[in-house]
């Protein structure tokens, strides 16, 4: 490894890769971002724009990672295959002489969790943890800059979640987080929850939206055959409805209830409320 290489970022076409870059090259970090797409890239002081194919191009990949000192991973888009694709990433990690892995995760990863998606952070982070580099998790809630969207056009945010909490967090704090941990030292081997400041039911959820945008929104609870006809006009293949429903199972269940104290010290201000963030936007 490289230990005066470039910070290698993936995801800096998206929401969270684009925002931790701008924290590194605001911190004169040097990086490479490897993105799919080089005019969507942002344009950044320090930072060297790599076109790969995928994350699933291991050789690609691999060519693009040479001389990097870390991998920042942000996980891709959801699909049956995504971690075929980090596992490729990883191997290739390996074999350019990468020297960390600091993979975006999320809360409650175990091969068993409800919310399905969450099994495929479980398996990456197992990959990272075999692949014998140094690594750390920086574990994401849902983000809270979604829930707005969550209400349907009639106001109604429908789905299995009962009087279950959780605690979102807002995207850009996820972005600080990992940043804190990208430039920082002594995180080797440590997974953090990135979490919200609040432990919201979707009533409170929806009371908020209400309060704040002035806008009519309620919670409508749902049974999981509810769930699974109202979502039906979408024509979701069945592993995305099933991700979209467990969402609101992991809810209802506590899956996604987690304080933390771990964003506050690594960032070193209190998270984000729901509040906050509707009234910022
Ligand atoms: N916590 C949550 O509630 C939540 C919600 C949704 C998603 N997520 C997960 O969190 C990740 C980061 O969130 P975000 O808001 O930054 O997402 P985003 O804005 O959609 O950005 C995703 C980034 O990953 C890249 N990417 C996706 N699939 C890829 C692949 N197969 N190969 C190479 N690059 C790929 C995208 O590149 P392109 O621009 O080329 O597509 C983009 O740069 C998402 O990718 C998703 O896995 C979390």
């Amino acid at each position: 490894m490289s230990a005066a290489g470039p910070i290698a970022v993936t995801g800096a076409t998206g929401y969270v890769g684009s925002r931790v870059a701008r924290r590194l090259a605001d911190a004169g970090v040097p990086q490479r971002l490897l993105v799919r797409d080089a005019a969507r890239a942002p344009q950044l002081d320090g930072a060297e724009v790599v076109t790969i194919p995928d994350l699933a191009a291991e050789d690609a990949v691999r060519d693009a990672l040479r001389g990097a000192s870390t991998l920042f991973l942000v996980p891709a888009h959801e699909a049956p295959d995504r971690v075929d694709g980090h596992a490729a990433t990883i191997r290739a990690a390996v074999a350019a002489g990468v020297g960390r892995i600091v993979y975006l995760s999320f809360v409650g990863a175990r091969e068993d969790a409800t919310f399905t998606l969450v099994r495929d952070h479980w398996a990456t982070e197992e990959l990272v943890r075999r692949a014998g580099l140094a690594w750390t998790f920086v574990r994401m809630n849902l983000y809270t800059d979604f829930l707005t969207a969550m209400a349907g056009q009639d106001g109604v945010l429908r789905g299995p979640a009962g009087h279950g909490r959780f605690t979102p967090v807002v995207r850009d704090d996820v972005a600080a987080a990992c940043a804190a941990v990208l430039t920082g030292s002594g995180h080797d081997g440590r997974a953090y929850d990135i979490v919200g400041p609040e432990r919201l039911t979707m009533d409170d959820v929806a009371a908020t939206i209400a309060r704040v945008t002035g806008r009519s929104v309620v919670f409508q609870d749902e049974t999981d055959e509810e769930a699974r006809a109202s979502r039906a006009h979408y024509g979701a293949p069945e592993w995305e409805l099933r991700a979209w429903i467990s969402t609101y199972v992991a809810i209802r269940d506590g899956s996604l209830d987690l304080a933390s104290p771990d964003f506050a010290t690594l960032v070193g201000r209190p998270a984000t409320s729901l509040a906050e963030h509707l009234a910022a936007d």
